[in-house]
């Protein structure tokens, strides 16, 4: 069976076996990184449109730093100080760079849905890098492939997610993906972000849980995926930071209540102090930047994919990490 990608707009609609097939892809590009010369000829003649019209640090450059070192060349909407700002629509602004015959497109968008509307009127494949509270997916994947490198299996996994939860696309995106391996998830953080509807992510019969004691929601937890908190956001309920510290921060003595060696995970940007104790995010357990390294690879891979001649590249036959 070959997988032929058209666009990544989100995790939701894909397979095991597909997942499976996107992070045993990644793996040699992880060694490229490795490599003293990184830079490769796979995608020369090729480029790359970024349009973000949302800030990011990690994501643009990764997929930037991918691009350039496919030797494809990159095309950047710098959205402040683009028409946007004059009120031109969001399907005006990427049709006018869809003249420009970018080979794809990678957007973030403050509005869920945003990305698939896009994919929907232009004739290039399209990569959601966030879009709203509604996915993540190429966020998910290098999680995935840097919880699969350290712990060799994504599946059974016990899975806490930690804090804004109710605002969070890289939870979602997150859940959707571990789900299908059959982890269980323990989510913790102040109630009111912690919707109930969250519990219906996954297939049927996925173990959510949300659990508000902190110290409750970390027991047996393989992996613990923390999440940043906006401190503006912290005025909805009234809660102060001091008070969100005391209950959800991620301490060392909390750390110690999850099975040992459990990994522990940060999208970023991370708010030292905040949401995270700055001993757990330089600790041996963090993971953090791990984590932005394999987003490089796995964006390679994805650009690989959609654009380059791996359009036609078959998953690995007997991979060690398939799925049930
Ligand atoms: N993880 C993530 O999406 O970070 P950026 O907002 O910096 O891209």
């Amino acid at each position: 069976m070959s997988h032929r990608i058209g666009h990544m707009l989100g995790i939701e609609p894909l397979s095991a076996e597909e997942i499976v097939f996107l992070l045993d892809q990644a793996k040699p590009f992880q060694e490229i990184q490795r490599h003293p010369l990184k830079k490769l000829a796979t995608l020369r003649g090729k480029t790359v449109a970024l349009a973000f019209f949302e800030p990011s640090t990690r994501t643009r450059i990764s997929f930037a730093t991918a691009a350039s070192r496919l030797g494809a060349d990159a095309m950047n909407l710098q959205a402040e100080s683009s028409s946007v700002k004059k009120g031109e629509s969001l399907l005006d602004t990427v049709l006018t760079l869809d003249a420009m015959k970018p080979d794809c497109i990678v957007m973030r968008h403050s509005a869920s849905g945003a990305a698939d509307f896009v994919a929907r009127h232009l004739p290039i494949p399209v990569i959601n890098a966030g879009d709203g509270t509604h996915e993540h997916p190429t966020q998910a994947l290098l999680d995935a492939l840097t919880i699969r490198d350290r712990l060799g299996k994504l599946d059974g996994l016990n899975v806490t997610i930690l804090g804004d939860i109710l605002h969070s696309r890289v939870a979602r995106s997150n859940i959707h993906l571990l789900s299908k391996f059959g982890c269980r998830f323990a989510l913790s953080g102040p109630a009111m972000w912690l919707p109930k509807e969250i519990e219906c992510i996954g297939p049927p019969g996925t173990s959510i849980r949300r659990v508000p004691r902190i110290e409750q929601a970390l027991e047996g937890a393989d992996v613990i995926i923390t999440l940043r908190v906006q401190q503006e956001r912290l005025h909805e309920p009234a809660l102060s930071v001091d008070e969100y510290v005391l209950q959800y921060q991620l301490t060392e003595q909390r750390l110690a209540g999850a099975r040992p060696g459990a990994l522990v995970l940060h999208p970023g940007p991370m708010i030292r102090g905040l949401e995270i104790e700055p001993a757990v995010a330089d600790g041996p357990q963090s993971c953090v930047l791990e984590q932005v390294t394999n987003g490089l690879a796995v964006r390679m891979a994805l650009l690989f994919l959609l654009i380059g001649s791996g359009a036609d590249a078959s998953p690995a036959k007997e991979s060690p990490y398939a799925a049930d």
